[in-house]
């Protein structure tokens, strides 16, 4: 079995195909995705609020970047590995963007990086894809830039929604292989995905984008709290788990376990 590549996700496109995308942050969970048969897994920068316990993904480094990515490349065998760029980490320009890609590339193994920001983020975007390595682009609620923008929807209004789309032209341009789209008007990503020849991938961005991308823990039911509107919940992973601890904490009070089965003589 060979990895899916970025190729693969442009063909799909051309005939029309919509495909999953789900974040991964370990090589177990990484594992059971790649055997359920999800083509893409992003090691998302959403680590820091899933994974690492902080209010927003700001604090994220390249540290944490490259040990989780490597994690969920060794997880998976069938998959398209994409790996956040975090904050930080290719705002000071080009050069900064190629060492850190390049960084995700050969230490951890992704087969793509993924970055925030269309224009603004144009330079960097080029020079990665002339180095070869694949480029997503991240649009609309670009979650790195939470102390300008907040947690709203992007892109409503003509002046924005025209904004977003030139946004998306201009990663196309640059050589982007996806865009995603988060938190925009329905109306406005189904416009970006009929000007584009590369994918969109919406999260809260209406039914008319190529993909779809969710947060697994959101997605399972994992999630500690509130989820957002867009999110649907395929599992109670938290009850489930819950359950299981609670179960284990009274058998162990209770003498119940371990039994004679578990016990060595
Ligand atoms: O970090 C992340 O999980 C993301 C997705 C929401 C697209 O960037
Ligand atoms: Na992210």
């Amino acid at each position: 079995t060979r990895r899916i590549t970025v190729r693969d996700l442009l063909a799909a496109k051309e005939r029309g195909e919509k495909w999953p995308m789900l974040t991964a942050y370990d090589a177990m969970t990484a594992s059971v995705f790649d055997e359920a048969g999800i083509p893409v897994l992003l090691v998302g920068d959403s680590m820091g609020n899933v994974h690492l316990g902080y209010d927003t993904t700001v604090p994220v480094t390249m540290d944490h970047m490259a040990m989780l990515a490597a994690a969920v490349v060794r997880g998976t065998r069938r998959v398209l590995v994409v790996g956040d760029l975090p904050f930080g980490s290719y705002q000071e320009g080009p050069v900064q963007a190629l060492r850190s890609a390049t960084r995700l590339v050969k230490e951890a193994g992704v087969g793509a990086v993924k970055l925030e920001g269309g224009e603004r983020s144009l330079a960097q975007t080029e020079t990665l894809v002339q180095a070869g390595i694949p480029v997503m682009s991240h649009l609309g609620l670009t979650p790195q830039s939470v102390h300008t923008l907040g947690y709203r929807v992007q892109g409503r209004g003509d002046e924005a929604a025209h904004r977003l789309v030139r946004d998306a032209k201009a990663a196309e341009q640059a050589g982007a292989f996806a865009v995603v789209l988060e938190l925009v008007p329905a109306e406005v990503a189904a416009e970006v995905t009929r000007s584009l020849h590369i994918p969109t991938i919406g999260i809260g961005a209406g039914p008319d984008t190529d993909a779809q991308v969710l947060v697994w823990t959101d997605m399972a039911g994992l999630t500690n709290g509130k989820v957002p509107r867009f999110t649907k919940q395929y599992a109670d992973l938290r009850a489930t788990l819950t359950t299981a601890a609670q179960s284990f904490a009274s058998d162990v009070l209770s003498g119940t376990f371990p039994a004679e089965e578990h016990t060595f003589h």
